[in-house]
């Protein structure tokens, strides 16, 4: 630099903690992904970027995936190149950093003002960098499955890819909730089960469900994944058809149009906000023995809440009156799940790389229709009337249905 070049600032001591962190997990190899977040730049519609170390024939790559709410645009960096970007980016651009590594997770986060926050934590992807990593667990799922391979879980030699560690965590703990599900449900001796899961999205968990339903409980299983995204229904299809999965397929739709008419288990995991109720929605009108939702995005309720006057302390605070709309919407959704006839559980799933968002609710149909309808209709109608809410999108599609009980 010249004397008359004009001073530039050093970056706060935490982005250089971060950079650094991010630099020493890629030489140990031990970054699973970087996800840049909330973002603040020209861009419209784009919603994060997910970075992931890769190695190409030119040498040692960072993977870009720019995710917009309807398509994912890649493109790979070398090293060195990917890491003066995302250097350029932190702040600049997106507000929040989430490194996760195989031994800790690093989360740095800027205020509107510019200020800025480094939190360190244990890492919560337990990411296995082998497959050996895996010896001590059993998992229903076995790693050494072509389709993991072609779907990009594991590598040529069958190891679980490192960035996809805790994708193959969450694949095996889903599998052993549907499997206990299934076992509690009407299901259990049922030799012909039909599953449809919609927004399959990259098709991880139809593939584990269909393969669990054949190979493992050996039933004649029909399979089918509906997805907005026609690249990845063309991804998932032709993945099926090459490994010869019977019974399996995947068409392009989206979930309101949709109206199968025989369905037995309905699975829907990280739909965003209505689109869990839409699901829920059709599992029920289709009388489907079990309902497997993973709700994410709860946007409906939060602008029609009002806070009694006793809770107005508590939600004045933004991150207090979403996690109470998010309980308040699945709370109801639970509600008409029994109002129509399920027995229903909410519990924890498993925790998401970069969010909170890991709640399941499962709902299986009771052998006997139960009694309890007016009850759990006056507790709803009691809910809605504390907290203000003019509508929730469950209900209104339900409507038209008639509760049990
Ligand atoms: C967050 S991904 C989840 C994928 C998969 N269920 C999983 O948990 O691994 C949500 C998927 O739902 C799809 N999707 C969103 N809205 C949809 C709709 N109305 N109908 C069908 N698919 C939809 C998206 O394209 C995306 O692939």
């Amino acid at each position: 630099m010249t004397d008359d070049a004009p001073p530039v600032a050093a970056p706060p001591e935490q982005v250089t903690r971060f950079l650094d962190a991010v630099r020493a997990s890629l030489a140990q190899g031990t970054l699973a992904k970087l996800v840049l977040a909330a973002y603040q730049g020209p861009e419209a519609g784009l919603k994060k970027t997910v970075i992931r170390p890769l190695t190409l024939k030119d040498g040692a790559q960072l993977s870009f995936v720019q995710h917009y709410a309807t398509r994912d645009i890649t493109r790979n960096l070398p090293q060195p190149a990917g890491l003066a970007l995302v250097a350029d980016l932190l702040g600049a651009q997106f507000r929040s950093a989430h490194l996760l590594t195989q031994t800790e997770d690093f989360h740095l986060e800027f205020s509107r003002q510019g200020a800025c926050r480094l939190t360190r934590g244990a890492a919560v992807s337990s990411v296995a960098p082998a497959a050996g990593h895996d010896r001590t667990k059993k998992r229903l799922l076995d790693h050494r499955k072509p389709f993991l391979q072609a779907l990009g879980l594991t590598d040529a030699a069958q190891r679980i890819i490192p960035a996809m560690a805790h994708k193959w965590k969450q694949i095996n703990k889903f599998l052993e909730i549907f499997d206990q599900a299934i076992a509690d449900s009407p299901l259990a001796q049922q030799p012909r089960i039909e599953v449809v899961d919609f927004g399959s999205g990259k098709g991880y968990l139809t593939f584990a469900v269909h393969d669990h339903l054949r190979n493992t409980l050996h039933r004649e299983a029909q399979v089918s994944g509906i997805e907005l995204r026609q690249e990845l229904v063309e991804l998932c299809q032709t993945v099926a058809t090459h490994e010869q999965c019977t019974g399996l397929s995947f068409r392009q739709g989206a979930l309101g149009g949709f109206a199968p008419e025989k369905l037995d288990v309905l699975i829907a995991l990280h739909a965003c906000d209505t689109a869990t109720d839409l699901a829920l929605h059709l599992g029920i009108r289709a009388g489907a023995a079990l309902i497997l939702c993973a709700p994410c995005c709860h946007k409906e309720l939060r602008p029609q809440l009002q806070a009694p006057d006793v809770l107005r302390p508590l939600l004045r605070f933004g991150v207090h009156a979403a996690q109470e709309a998010d309980m308040v919407t699945d709370s109801l959704r639970a509600l008409l799940l029994e109002a129509h006839g399920y027995q229903v559980k909410v519990f924890e799933f498993i925790t998401l790389e970069h969010t909170d968002k890991n709640k399941m609710i499962l709902g299986i149909q009771r052998a006997e229709p139960a009694v309890p309808g007016a009850k759990i209709w006056k507790e709803i109608a009691a809910l809605k009337a504390f907290y203000g809410i003019r509508e929730q999108h469950l209900e209104s599609l339900l409507k038209s249905l008639k509760a049990v009980g």
